[in-house]
């Protein structure tokens, strides 16, 4: 037996008390193999409902070993997969779409559709992007804000397809904003509140998150050395019950940098003002070098320099499908009681 072969079977049998429950909530998406915390850096192998998701970014994977670990998890699963192969070993992660060891079906690149925590999820293992249209570590915040969002007003930052924003309709929010610079992003996100056809509608703002979050936030907006800045949409102040921060790892545009490694303050500052008295602050950090310890005193500082002392804080840590032997998973969530 080979040694991925072995370890797709230890990390599977680890799994089976996890998938069952997830079955039962009405999740069939899901890491089922993590890199280097499994034994092969590099290799993430995800369900995605109907779709079996292989994504390699250090070394490609043979067609033999490709094959065998799809046949292998159907039979794990009792389910026919459909298996799409991402290989994103060479420059920036860009998908290799010329696919020299596998192409594809046709029908594992139709539209399909995934569900979590009870809800459908729009599943492409092709688009414009590169990243899969759903972030499995973020299920938990996912699955805590549904339980949390009967009544609340929900901003959902760097919104990305807007799974945060169903979550929080899903759990009877009373108004959900997502807001994104991304026109497709949000549009997969259309496409997700369609998908829920019960659920009351979203709001999505297509803009910088600098620009859109200091107006909600009352705060002005700088003009970089004298440059004019690009127009953006206005936005009248307005403040959250419940904010979500999930921002990348860094980004630049013409408003600003996003920095998660150096600058963290300058996105939670006007995100804590954009949370009402007594609201609740999610806030992300997906770099695995930023250790939760500090990141989380740096939170905690910024917060009361502002005025806004958090009086409860709860780390939240990703589902064991996303296994971390050191205990340090590099997403890292705090839910701030303000
Ligand atoms: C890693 S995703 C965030 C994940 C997301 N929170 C989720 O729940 O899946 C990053 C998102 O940030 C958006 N983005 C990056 N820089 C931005 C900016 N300056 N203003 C607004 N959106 C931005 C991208 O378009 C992308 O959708």
């Amino acid at each position: 037996m080979s040694t991925l072969n072995q370890a797709l079977r230890a990390a599977l049998a680890n799994r089976d008390a996890l998938l069952a429950e997830l079955h039962h909530q009405g999740t069939d998406c899901y890491r089922l193999f993590h890199g280097s915390q499994e034994g092969a850096g590099g290799l993430t192998i995800d369900r995605y409902g109907p779709q079996l998701l292989v994504q390699t970014f250090h070394q490609q994977l043979s067609r033999d070993e490709l094959l065998s670990a799809h046949e292998l998890i159907c039979a794990h699963l009792n389910q026919p997969l459909l298996l799409v192969y991402n290989d994103r070993s060479q420059g920036n992660s860009r998908i290799d779409r010329s696919d020299p060891i596998y192409p594809a079906e046709p029908a594992a690149l139709d539209d399909l559709i995934g569900h979590e925590w009870g809800l459908n999820y729009r599943v492409r293992g092709r688009h414009p992007g590169q990243d899969p249209l759903l972030f499995l570590d973020l299920r938990n915040a996912r699955g805590w804000v549904k339980q949390h969002s009967a009544g609340k007003s929900v901003l959902n930052l760097f919104a990305y397809t807007c799974g945060v924003g169903l979550a929080a309709a899903a759990g009877r929010a009373s108004a959900v904003c997502n807001l994104d610079f991304a026109e497709g992003n949000l549009a997969v996100g259309q496409e997700n509140g369609l998908l829920n056809p019960k659920l009351q509608v979203m709001e999505f703002i297509q803009s910088d998150y600098f620009p859109a979050i200091r107006q909600l936030a009352g705060l002005p907006i700088a003009q970089r050395r004298g440059q004019k800045l690009p127009s953006y949409p206005r936005l009248p102040q307005r403040q959250f019950d419940l904010v979500l921060l999930d921002p990348p790892a860094w980004a630049k545009s013409a408003f600003g940098t996003v920095d998660l490694l150096r600058d963290y303050q300058s996105l939670l500052k006007p995100a804590l003002l954009a949370t009402a008295e007594d609201g609740v602050l999610i806030c992300c950090n997906n770099l695995s070098k930023v250790a939760m310890a500090e990141w989380r005193e740096q939170v905690l500082r910024c917060a009361s320099k502002l005025g806004r002392p958090v009086r409860d804080c709860q780390v939240l840590a990703p589902a064991a499908d996303f296994p971390s032997r050191d205990g340090q998973p590099p997403l890292k969530t705090l839910i701030l009681q303000l």
